[in-house]
C-alpha cells in the first residue's frame, strides 16, 4: 500500500487535515478529502485554469500541485471568497451584474484569478485584463462579458474601499 501522509493547511481561513498517498493532488485533496466541490478540474493539465485556487494570496492551478507541498500553507477556494455570512465579493457580484459566466465551470477558476489580479493592479488597463485572464479558458462567454466583469469588479471595489 502506498505510504500516506499527514498533510495541514488552512483553508478559507479554517485548519484543515487529512492523511494522503504522496502523489495526491492538491485539486483532489481540495475536492475528495475536503468536500470542497468549487474547485473545477477540466484539462488537469495546467492548461485551462478551471482549478485556479490561491496559495498564499498567488493564483495556482492546483491541478499541478501535489497536496503534501501545499502543507502548512493558506489556500483559498472559490468557496473561500465571499464574506463569512454569504454576501458575494465585489468580484462574485460583478461577474453576475454582467453575464461573466454561462455554465460556470470555468467560473471559480477565473474569481480566483481575478480577485489576486485586482489586488495586484486595482485599475487594470484593457491589456492588462486580457494578460491577467489569459491563462483561463472559457467555453460558453466569448470573454467579453468575462472582461467586462473584471472591470466592473475593480469599479464596485473602488467604491468599497
Ligand atoms: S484542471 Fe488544472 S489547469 Fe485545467
Ligand atoms: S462559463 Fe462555461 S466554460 Fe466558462
Amino acid at each position: 500500500m502506498a505510504e500516506s501522509f499527514e498533510v495541514a493547511l488552512t483553508v478559507n481561513g479554517t485548519h484543515r487535515a487529512a492523511r494522503v498517498p504522496a502523489r495526491r493532488l492538491l485539486s483532489d485533496l481540495l475536492r475528495h478529502d475536503l468536500g470542497l466541490t468549487g474547485t473545477h478540474v477540466g484539462c488537469e493539465h495546467g492548461v485551462c485554469g478551471c482549478c485556479t485556487v490561491l496559495l498564499d494570496g498567488e493564483p495556482v492551478r492546483s491541478c499541478l500541485m501535489l497536496a503534501v507541498t501545499a502543507a502548512g500553507h493558506e489556500v483559498t477556494t472559490v468557496e473561500g471568497l465571499a464574506e463569512p455570512d454569504g454576501t458575494p465579493s465585489p468580484v462574485q457580484r460583478a461577474f453576475r451584474e454582467c453575464h461573466g459566466l454561462q455554465c460556470g465551470f470555468c467560473t471559480p477558476g477565473f474569481l480566483c484569478t481575478v480577485t489576486a489580479l485586482l489586488r495586484e493592479t486595482p485599475r487594470p488597463t484593457e491589456d492588462q485584463v486580457l494578460e491577467g485572464i489569459s491563462g483561463n479558458l472559457c467555453r460558453c462567454t466569448g470573454y467579453q462579458n468575462i472582461v467586462k466583469s473584471v472591470h466592473r469588479a475593480a469599479d464596485l471595489l473602488t467604491e468599497e474601499t
